[in-house]
């Protein structure tokens, strides 16, 4: 296993996170509706995950170190967990786990299903991410593990959706968003391993 300090200490980082703020709903330091709290930090936390998985290629292209890479499936793993306890969260906690309320909140909260399509998207990916279903799905896992993006901007505009009132925080993610994706595109992502050797030349001719 390649970087297995590196690893270890995102996993350590990462997992503290959640345990910070069920400690802190065992102190009642949630504020006057822990639930809802809980409920948002868990879903921005995803979304955090979201980018910061996302950018771990351009991160090893534009510095060289492979490190990068090796923690993506961990990080993506993580955006999973994140979103399936936002998701146990609301039954929970807004739900009541009152099934029968369901469809008048779906009316209610349309939002709902945007952010339900992105669950089933990371699910299919968080299945799909280990050698096994790589190896079976040969060429067809790339394609399949391109639908990121997709659960992106669904994850974006479920956000929207919610924060209606409050653009300036969420027009920050999108941004955050759109530059992810753009880094993404052939000829922007060539560009990055450019930038490298030209400070590492750039170094060099200084000494
Ligand atoms: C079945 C799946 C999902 C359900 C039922 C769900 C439910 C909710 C609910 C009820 C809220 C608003 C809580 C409030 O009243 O403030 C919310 C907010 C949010 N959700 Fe989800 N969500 C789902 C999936 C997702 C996914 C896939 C993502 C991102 C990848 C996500 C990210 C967010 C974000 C960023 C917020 C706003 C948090 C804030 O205002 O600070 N959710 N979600």
């Amino acid at each position: 296993m390649r970087f297995p300090l590196f690893r270890l200490m995102v996993f350590i980082v990462v997992a503290a996170v959640p345990l910070y703020w069920l400690y802190e709903a065992w102190a009642f330091a949630l504020g006057p509706d822990p639930g809802k709290t809980l409920v948002d930090r868990l879903g921005l936390g995803a979304l955090v995950l979201l980018f910061i998985t996302l950018a771990m290629t351009p991160m090893q292209k534009l510095t060289g170190w492979s490190g990068w890479i090796v923690t993506r499936r961990q990080l993506g793993l993580w955006c999973f967990a994140f979103v399936a306890l936002h998701l146990t969260a609301y039954c929970v906690f807004i739900l009541g786990l009152d099934w029968a309320q369901l469809g008048v909140e779906l009316s209610k909260r349309p939002y709902i299903i945007v952010g339900a399509l992105g669950f089933i998207g990371l699910l299919a990916l968080a299945l799909t991410s280990n050698r096994y279903s790589q190896r079976r799905l040969g060429r067809r896992w790339k394609k399949l593990h391109r639908a990121v993006y997709g659960i992106l901007a669904l994850g974006l505009l479920h956000m929207l959706w919610v924060v209606r009132a409050d653009l300036k925080e969420w027009s920050l993610y999108a941004l955050i968003g759109a530059v992810l994706m753009c880094l993404r595109i052939p000829v922007v992502a060539a560009v990055l391993p450019r930038i490298r050797t030209k400070s590492a030349n750039t170094v060099i001719n200084a000494q």
